[in-house]
């Protein structure tokens, strides 16, 4: 189908220099040279698809975004492919995640067609950009904004849609190496109901209080408890979490109040096919921290886009400190990392649809 983007380039001498040193290039800090934008009326509903210059958005400050937070965005990755062209992993669920976070907030749906035609030829355009390195990619970050000029509480009537590209490696500070997290009791991150599901700026906004205590605690990130009873493991701060007691692999439901993530659901594929032992339950943190005390506690990762597979070596709950397991990276985090990003990057044939290549 034909979508008629109309095409704004950075001439040759100004654009920006691409970062090649992959061990620096770190998370969200570097963007390519161009943009994908198109707007959202009533009368014309998705329009005006469009890829200019990466530059500033010009906004009435009275924008719905900037004062009630109507916004949604997406995360997802393209890697350059073994023998050639570009892949794509999963994206169509990241479209189908944000329709749905849309609804939550009350933004129209999106026009994903026209959304993927935009991202596919932004990512021709600045091809050049995808790191070739183990383990980095090049990150797609589509995000939707409520723009009605009005200081009223109600839905926008005017919506911007935008796709950012940018090159990452590691997400956390340790590179691709175990993390610490913290047991927040002291706050929540949702409640069935709320906006937890949905991926929403409000929710990370709401998370950052704990992340300054699990950053005081020597932690990169915070481990969430259900809201109601402060007592089962939900999500951690920019990842889903998953426990090995034993021989079981946990991970809490879908509860409405976590995020339902696209890693999150390729792991538990993999490790249903592997013969894992897969749970989808709730999960006391009581239950945890006796694992770990008894030995049975043989491994915690989080997964998500960002940061692939971020296994645990130890986390922090009420004072007290428990390593997890022998503290290195456990032996089914390590296969699900590499046979992850095998799929990923075209080494390895994943499941039917798992990746689409883009040639280019
Ligand atoms: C992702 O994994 O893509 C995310 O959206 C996490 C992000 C908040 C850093």
């Amino acid at each position: 189908m034909e979508h008629n983007i109309r095409i704004e380039l950075v001439d040759e001498a100004n654009r920006k220099p691409i970062p090649r040193d992959s061990a620096s290039l770190g998370f969200g800090r570097h963007f390519t040279d161009h943009m994908f934008l198109m707007n959202y009326s009533t009368e014309k509903g998705w329009h005006d698809p469009r890829i200019q210059p990466h530059q500033p958005l010009c906004l009435d400050p009275a924008a719905t975004v900037l004062h009630y937070g109507q916004q949604v965005f997406e995360g997802l990755k393209a890697y350059r492919a073994e023998g050639g062209g570009i892949n794509l992993f999963r994206y169509q669920k990241n479209f189908e995640r944000m329709n749905r976070s849309c609804k939550r907030l009350q933004i129209p749906a999106l026009d994903v067609e026209k959304a993927i035609a935009g991202l596919k030829e932004l990512i021709r355009i600045d091809q050049d950009w995808i790191p070739t390195d183990e383990g980095c990619a090049l990150y797609v970050r589509p995000t939707v904004i409520g723009i009605d000029p009005f200081l009223g509480v109600r839905p926008s009537s005017t919506y911007l849609f935008y796709i950012l590209l940018g090159p990452v490696g590691a997400y956390y500070p340790e590179g691709f190496n175990p993390i610490s997290i913290y047991v927040s009791d002291n706050y929540v991150r949702a409640v069935a109901g709320g906006t937890g599901e949905a991926k929403t700026g409000g929710n990370y906004a709401a998370s950052l209080v704990a992340q300054k205590e699990a950053q005081d605690a020597g932690c990169s990130q915070v481990l969430w408890l259900d809201a109601r009873e402060r007592k089962y493991v939900e999500e951690v701060g920019t990842m889903n979490i998953m426990f090995r007691i034993n021989d079981e692999l946990i991970t809490s439901p879908l509860t409405g109040s976590i995020l339902p993530g696209v890693t999150r659901d390729s792991v538990l594929q993999l490790a249903k096919e592997w013969g894992v032992h897969v749970s989808e339950r709730l999960l006391s943190i009581d239950e945890v921290v006796e694992a770990a005390k008894d030995g049975s506690l043989k491994e915690i990762f989080g997964c998500g886009t960002a940061a692939i597979i971020a296994p645990v070596k130890q986390f922090v709950y009420q004072g007290e400190t428990y390593q997890v397991a022998d503290g290195g990276t456990g032996e089914l985090s390590a296969r699900l990392y590499k046979t992850i990003l095998d799929i990923q990057y075209g080494r390895t044939a994943g499941p039917e649809g798992w990746v689409e290549r883009i040639d280019m």
